[in-house]
């Protein structure tokens, strides 16, 4: 797959960890920053990640920041992106069998790298289940968007679409 990737300084380093898995794994890695501990703000890098994944670019994005929560919020606004905060493997799997989450948000300063890693893999492998009420819930998300969307021409991606 194609992932987009960011952090802010708090998830630097686990971020460092987890391009150097995905490639590992064959995936092709789009690192959008940011690239030392030097403090910076999550919000564009966030964003960034989520627009690529909006836009097609990526299949999937991951952001990590010290809670994961700042980036969930500013990466669920970006229409077309269903950002999930994991720190679970229950979670992980979940998210993408039931929400068809596009986007995996970590918080670096509340779990451990090797959960970390687990949490990604889990979420990477997991399929959206397809099931008629899950897709249902995730077009009414969509719905619900599009509320707020109107006259901003955007295709969100089908759900299934975010592999
Ligand atoms: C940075 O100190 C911290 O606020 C940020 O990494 C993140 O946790 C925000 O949600």
């Amino acid at each position: 797959m194609r992932i987009s990737v960011g952090s802010d300084h708090a998830g630097f380093l686990l971020k460092k960890e987890l391009v150097s898995v995905l490639t590992g794994l064959g995936h092709v890695v789009f690192d959008l920053g940011c690239f030392s501990t030097d403090s910076v703000d999550y919000p564009g890098i966030a964003a960034g990640v989520a627009r690529a994944v909006a836009a097609g670019t990526a299949d999937r994005g991951v952001i990590i920041c010290g809670t994961g929560i700042g980036s969930c919020i500013v990466a669920n606004k970006i229409p077309g992106v269903r950002a999930a905060l994991c720190h679970d493997l229950y979670s992980a799997r979940v998210t993408r069998e039931h929400n068809d989450s596009n986007v995996l948000c970590l918080g670096a300063r509340v779990i451990g790298p090797d959960l970390a890693v687990e949490i990604l893999k889990v979420w990477l492998a997991t399929a959206f289940t397809g099931a008629e009420r899950h897709g249902r819930r995730v077009g009414q998300i969509a719905d619900i968007e599009a509320e707020y969307c109107k006259g901003r021409p955007q295709a969100p991606p089908e759900p299934g679409g975010g592999r």
